[in-house]
């Protein structure tokens, strides 16, 4: 069995951080998000991993490298034009050859491995396996209708969903996905749809399984979504303290410190993780953020959000929350005068101020 992800896309939904980085890359926990998806393919048993690449080729070969760090062997193939999921599966074809495969979206995250998915599938053989999850929003995903196990209707976005089923992103297929994929036309959004790839194995007599997941998932378009993400990731924190507290701060529950930080007349309540080389200094970071290496939080609170490395936060009045800072961000007061609002912003950024 072989494994793919697809690390493609735009990311238009999470600029402006996608404008100098890859959506997949974003750290959750301070860790890619990629990186959960290989870990989550090797923990399953499988060793040959493909990665559909796009126009962020590069930073993804940069961050993840030959695969070897994981004990897997990764393949890198380029996607011409980000044609769709289906798309990205045909442009595989030469890596996977007739080989069953487990196809991943890196964007996706799913809290409970998919190992005995994975060894039931090898073991029992059907054409086709998807995951399913229930959720409150189907109009926003494809949709699947089952009779059993059995999938027997499934549709890309439906506008009055006939179930609350969600095409969670992993798939498992046999090569008959192929032959599907060669009868699509593109659909309403332009793209070739796995979507209706798979409604055509089902209409064609394949055996097309589900597996309804009753972990978390989630998909992370957008700023919310990442949080979220961020949300259950740092709730199976462990606490583990490398940095220096001093006496004066307090740190609660469940807190990563990586190494060579220093918190300094703070509070820190957990969950939270604070990367390496760190600087905290009479601030609150309250539950639920992420601060990446090498940042600095002085005089300011932050709770509810992702901060990437090399920041500086410094005397803000108000608490900063559920927001995402790139790398390498500047927030700070300022008393020289006049008494202005001072921005550098990238293209689509976003401020809200008080
Ligand atoms: C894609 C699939 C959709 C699936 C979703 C899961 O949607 O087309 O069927 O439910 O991934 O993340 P997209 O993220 O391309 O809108």
């Amino acid at each position: 069995m072989k494994g793919l992800i697809l690390s493609g896309g735009r990311g238009t939904r999470l600029r402006p951080i996608t404008h100098t980085s890859a959506k997949q890359l974003v750290p959750v926990a301070n860790k890619p998000l990629l990186y959960y998806g290989i870990e989550c393919i090797r923990d399953a048993g499988i060793t040959d991993i493909g990665i559909v690449v796009g126009h962020t080729a590069e930073e993804i070969k940069a961050a993840v490298g030959d695969g070897s760090r994981w004990g897997v062997k990764v393949t890198y193939i380029p996607q011409s034009a980000p044609l769709g999921l289906a798309h990205a599966v045909k442009t595989a074809q030469p890596f996977l050859g007739e080989e069953p495969f487990v196809m991943y979206l890196g964007d996706n995250l799913v809290k409970d491995g998919i190992a005995p998915l994975v060894q039931e599938f090898i073991t029992e053989k059907p054409n086709a396996e998807i995951l399913l999850a229930h959720v409150q929003n189907p109009q926003d995903f494809g949709v699947a209708e089952l009779e059993g196990e059995r999938v027997v209707r499934l549709q890309e976005k439906p506008k009055q969903p006939r179930t609350d089923l969600a095409l969670v992103g992993v798939y498992m297929f046999d090569p008959h996905i192929f032959t599907a994929i060669d009868t699509l036309k593109p659909s309403a959004r332009g793209e070739y749809e796995i979507t209706d790839a798979i409604q055509y194995l089902i209409e064609n007599g394949c055996d097309v399984r589900s597996h309804i997941i009753r972990g978390w998932w989630k998909d992370t378009g957008k700023l919310e979504d990442m949080l979220e993400a961020n949300r259950f990731v740092l709730d199976t924190l462990e606490r583990n303290i490398q940095g220096t507290i001093d006496a004066a701060s307090q740190v609660h529950g469940r807190v990563v410190i990586g190494a060579g930080t220093q918190i300094i007349r703070s509070e820190v309540r957990g969950p939270v993780i604070i990367g390496e080389g760190c600087h905290i200094e009479d601030a609150y970071i309250g539950p639920f953020t992420s601060v990446h290496d090498q940042t600095r939080i002085v005089h300011s609170e932050v709770e509810h959000s992702i901060i990437l490395e090399q920041c500086s936060i410094e005397n803000i009045e108000a608490r900063i929350s559920d927001s995402l800072l790139g790398r390498n961000v500047e927030v700070r007061r300022e008393d020289r005068r006049p008494r202005v609002y001072r921005l550098m912003l990238g293209d689509n950024s976003q401020v809200s101020v008080l």
